[in-house]
């Protein structure tokens, strides 16, 4: 069974206070983003393994350690994800990015797919999809579920804010994927937004409305 993991660094969660707040303004709320992002990268990368290396120091040889095993693939869903990203590779540069493009049909609540654009080895992968919110959940579900049709084995979900409906879907469908996050919420209101959330994590992004 996945698990789900609620980051409670004291950074991420000042942090998470001022992108909450609706008096922050479009490029500080961008900004903030990208430093969650950074500090969610280090929490949820914690288990990396590693493997032993002989490296020559000015003093000596020494045994030391690198990262091993799978390489890392970065899967923001459109839009809102896309201000995870660049947060993410300030702590893994080396690491490929695929996007999964999809919006909620404000009727129906339903994800509709628009663009999916992945790297040729995202078998080979340690997938991270990237959205800051968790609301029903279908988005996450809907692009975890892309993902595994065209062979992905390893994915882990990471969002800013879910609410509990969210991570139920996730949880059913989903099991094997891990899921983590800066905050767990209340619940959806009758729009489907997260209460208390934070509002549109597009147009908050991106300044649109
Ligand atoms: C938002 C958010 C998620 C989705 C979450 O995107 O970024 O992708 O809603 O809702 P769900 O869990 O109920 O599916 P939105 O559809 O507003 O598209 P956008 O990022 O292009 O603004
Ligand atoms: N999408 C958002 O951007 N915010 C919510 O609260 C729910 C879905």
């Amino acid at each position: 069974m996945g698990n789900v993991f609620v980051l409670n660094h004291p950074l991420i969660q000042h942090k998470l206070t001022y992108i909450r707040d609706k008096n922050t303004g479009t490029k500080e709320f961008r900004e903030l983003v990208d430093e969650v992002s950074m500090l969610m990268a280090f929490e949820i990368t914690r288990e990396l393994p590693l493997k032993e290396i002989t490296v020559e120091t000015p003093v000596t040889e020494a045994k030391a350690h690198i990262l091993s095993g799978k390489k890392i693939g970065l899967i923001p869903i459109l839009r809102a994800g896309l201000g995870m990203v660049d947060g993410m590779l300030n702590l893994l540069p080396a690491a490929r990015v695929g996007h999964v493009g999809l919006y909620r049909d404000p009727e129906t609540l339903k994800p509709v797919e628009y663009y999916i654009k992945l790297p040729s080895d995202i078998a080979e992968r340690k997938l991270i999809v990237l959205d800051p919110m968790l609301a029903t959940g279908g988005s996450a579900n809907d692009a975890i579920d892309s993902l595994k049709k065209r062979g992905a084995k390893s994915i882990s979900l990471m969002c800013l804010i879910a609410a509990p409906e969210g991570v139920e879907l996730i949880k059913e469908n989903h099991p094997d994927v891990d899921i983590y996050l800066g905050g767990l919420d209340e619940k959806l209101n009758e729009k489907g937004y997260i209460v208390p959330g934070l509002g549109d994590a597009g147009d908050r992004l991106y300044g649109t409305k």
